[in-house]
């Protein structure tokens, strides 16, 4: 898809802040992870509509086993629970999911939920959503190097990219985190290497669309140098990505 006037093609969340919102309200962790999942099912249609071709969220790191035990459990029941209920009105709308992580590592129920997700909507072309979930951006680029080895190919830029658990995606223009900290937390160490970063103090259950609007308006306004002067990039329109 061509990217529309100042709007990203690929847009990738820190969904940060469940936690908080909940507590705000004296309620369970595991209610702000619900009404998380709310926030993503706006932004999925938000971004359609406004013509993203890639979203790719962070909803659970390599490093979120390290919550207690019944906070994970609670969000793998939450991503099932989310698969049974949205994945046929996802391919009504035209979105491809697909699951970026390592799946060696959950239950195999969970396994097959995800698996059942990609293939259902396999064939939808509106919008990607990669879901990266037990993904950690030192996994992926140690994962990518060790396939490369075992292939016996030599380690450059390009293989490796072609090799990351994302392969299939460009590398994200705009990179978002709400939730008002400002850290990657080990997501896409690779690909942001050029992404322009916005960070939101809404935490993610209360991120809007007005919310992401006012991101994409940011981004709209960024100069994207990708190494040169501003005056290249003056006289020549069309900067070719790195
Ligand atoms: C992000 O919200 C969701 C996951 C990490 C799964 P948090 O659960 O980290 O929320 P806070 O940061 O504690 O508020
Ligand atoms: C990042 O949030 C991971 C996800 C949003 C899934 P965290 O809440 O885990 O990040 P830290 O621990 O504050 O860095
Ligand atoms: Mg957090």
């Amino acid at each position: 898809m061509d990217e529309q006037a100042g709007v990203p093609r690929h847009i990738a969340i820190v969904m940060d802040g469940n936690g908080r919102w909940a507590s705000k309200r004296f309620l369970p962790r595991i209610a702000g992870h619900r009404q998380g999942v709310e926030a993503l099912k706006r932004m999925v249609s938000a971004c359609g509509a406004r013509g993203v071709a890639v979203l790719t969220v962070f909803a659970f790191s390599s490093e979120n086993w390290n919550r207690p035990a019944d906070e994970v459990s609670g969000l793998m029941g939450i991503l099932a629970s989310a698969l049974g209920k949205e994945v046929v009105k996802m391919k009504q709308e035209g979105v491809r999911i697909r699951f970026v992580g390592a799946r060696e590592a959950l239950a195999p129920q969970i396994k097959t939920a995800l698996d059942q997700a990609e293939a259902t909507t396999a064939q939808c072309n509106t919008l990607t959503l990669n879901v990266c979930f037990n993904y950690g951006g030192r996994w992926d680029i140690a994962q990518a190097a060790a396939r490369l080895s075992a292939e016996g190919l030599a380690i450059t830029e390009t293989a490796l990219t072609g090799h990351l658990a994302l392969a299939h995606s460009p590398d994200p223009d705009l990179l978002i985190r709400t939730g008002g900290e400002f850290r990657l937390s080990n997501f896409l160490l690779w690909q942001a290497a050029y992404s322009e970063l916005y960070f939101s103090p809404l935490l993610w259950p209360d991120f809007d669309e007005a919310a992401l609007d006012a991101a994409i308006q940011e981004y709209a306004s960024r100069e994207r140098r990708f190494g040169r002067t501003s005056d290249q990039i003056a006289r020549d329109a069309s900067v070719p990505n790195p």
